[in-house]
């Protein structure tokens, strides 16, 4: 796939593929994370990976999905829910904790990911104090968000976007439709 059409496919997929995800990707997911650039190379963030079917099932319900969605249609039923999760957490111990770095990251993990051709919800509408207990998240780190993961039934799309409507839609097959602004909105000048 060429770089522009993998970019464009990376996109948030909320519905699953009811297998495990292969060690490999999420191997590969905290391997691009950890190498990702940071402010001042300071390295806060880690990870914990959520992949025992145990788990990945107590973590389901802590995690809000798809705001703009009423829940049956944004809310993966019980056939279709992420086979994995990784936490990304900032260790407030360590000096430098940047949001910045963290958006650096989640693009690289979702992207090391997507090249195994599982799809990603980043989730940052979530239940910190229930998942850090669950997930023993040490004393001074923050959760910042989780990530679910898993081979998407479904397809995820750039639309047009009408009448500045932010809001993604379903298709009549199910698919996300996810409106970006257009290209003479976001490109301010070409100087
Ligand atoms: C920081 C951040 C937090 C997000 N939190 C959630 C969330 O809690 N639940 C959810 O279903 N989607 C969440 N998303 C996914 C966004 O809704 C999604 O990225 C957006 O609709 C654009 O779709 P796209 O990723 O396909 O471009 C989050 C995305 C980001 C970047």
């Amino acid at each position: 796939m060429d770089m522009m059409e993998f970019l464009r496919t990376r996109r948030t997929y909320r519905r699953f593929e009811q297998r495990p995800v292969e060690p490999a990707a999420l191997a590969d997911a905290v391997e691009a994370a950890r190498i990702a650039s940071c402010g001042a190379n300071r390295q806060t963030l880690k990870y914990i990976v959520v992949q025992s079917a145990e788990m990945v099932a107590a973590v389901q319900p802590l995690v809000r999905w798809a705001a703009y969605l009423p829940p049956e249609q944004g809310c993966p039923k019980q056939d279709e829910v992420p086979t994995a999760f990784i936490a990304v957490v900032q260790d407030e111990r360590l000096p430098g904790a940047s949001d910045t770095d963290v958006g650096l990251a989640l693009g690289s993990l979702t992207a090391a990911a997507w090249a195994h051709g599982v799809g990603s919800c980043i989730m940052g509408s979530i239940d910190r104090p229930a998942l850090c207990a669950l997930l023993g998240v040490p004393g001074g780190c923050r959760l910042h968000s989780m990530v679910a993961l898993g081979y998407p039934t479904h397809e995820s799309r750039v639309v047009p976007m009408e009448n500045g409507d932010v809001k993604y839609f379903l298709d009549e097959a199910g698919d996300y439709c996810v409106p970006k602004r257009p290209t003479e909105e976001v490109l301010l000048a070409t100087l």
